[in-house]
């Protein structure tokens, strides 16, 4: 049977570990070889890479700061000089710093900003001309963002990311708009919370609670997994999303359904 990504080329960032590799692993499973980028782990993504070979597809790794337009515009001449196309692109890699808006420094703002943000303009611009056909015609692409719940609900030391995923979101309907015409969909995914290392992170010594409260509040009743994430992400990638464009979807067993202040008529 044809696997739904058969032969498709990925890139995928910050793919080397979390949700990232996750989609990676899935992306593979269902037939497309991945560029496993990463920034400081380089034994996590070499990892990556070589399961999905032993799944008997292509992989290679590629390193860079997604802060810097030079060191993306790089990995992306490697992907041309590799592959010569690319068919999705998933925009993952995210890092921010989680603090209440009155202590937020000027880098703080720049450096996540430059991560989430403008380091997908600059993928984007670079993708294109490797999703377009001969001469420049229009090639079916994909375009995925992986955003959070945090774009818009507050979220306590949450406010520096979840601006910079609310903008991520409002840049994937503009570039839905403008890239619909070259048979390039994108959209983007909300997860609540993933159990990785950024959730920890984020938690800090309050990991557990946090988590049983987020269970708690999950209609679901459990916290996501990568693997959720990643098979939403195949979805989009392939073929049965060909009409849906502009979109944010959640994949957060209902996290975002309910309201506090309700429980005592439970
Ligand atoms: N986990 C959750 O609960 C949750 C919820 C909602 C949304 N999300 C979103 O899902 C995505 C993945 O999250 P995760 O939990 O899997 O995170 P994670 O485990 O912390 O992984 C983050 C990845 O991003 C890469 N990265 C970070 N900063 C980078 C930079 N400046 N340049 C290049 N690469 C960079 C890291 O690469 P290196 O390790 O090589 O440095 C790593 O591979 C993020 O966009 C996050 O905002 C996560």
């Amino acid at each position: 049977m044809t696997k739904v990504l058969e032969g498709k080329k990925v890139l995928i960032t910050g793919s080397g570990r979390g949700i990232g590799r996750a989609c990676a692993l899935a992306m593979a499973k269902a037939g497309a070889d991945v560029v496993v980028h990463y920034r400081r782990d380089q034994d996590a993504a070499e990892r990556t890479a070589a399961q999905i070979r032993d799944l008997g597809r292509d992989a290679w790794v590629a390193r860079a700061e997604m802060e810097e337009p030079d060191e993306i515009r790089a990995m992306f001449d490697e992907v041309a000089r590799r592959w010569g196309r690319l068919d999705v692109f998933v925009a993952n890699a995210a890092a921010s710093a989680f603090k209440p808006v009155v202590e937020l420094k000027p880098h703080h703002l720049d450096r996540t900003y430059r991560t989430v943000v403008h380091s997908v303009v600059h993928a984007v611009q670079c993708a294109l001309p490797l999703m377009a056909g001969p001469q420049g015609a229009a090639r079916d692409g994909r375009i995925i963002a992986i955003s959070s719940m945090g774009s818009d609900y507050t979220l306590p030391r949450y406010a520096l990311l979840g601006t910079a995923k609310a903008a991520l979101e409002s840049l994937v309907r503009y570039l839905a708009a403008e890239l619909g015409p070259r048979q390039i969909t994108c959209n983007a995914l909300c997860p609540g919370v993933v159990d990785t290392d950024s959730a920890r992170f984020y938690a800090g010594e309050q990991y557990e609670s946090y988590r049983r409260d987020v269970i708690a509040h999950t209609p679901l009743g459990r916290l996501g997994t990568p693997e959720d994430v990643a098979d939403a992400a195949v979805f989009l990638a392939s073929d049965a999303s060909r009409f849906i464009t502009g979109q944010v979807i959640r994949v957060d067993g209902g996290l975002t359904l309910l309201t506090g202040g309700f429980e005592s008529l439970v």
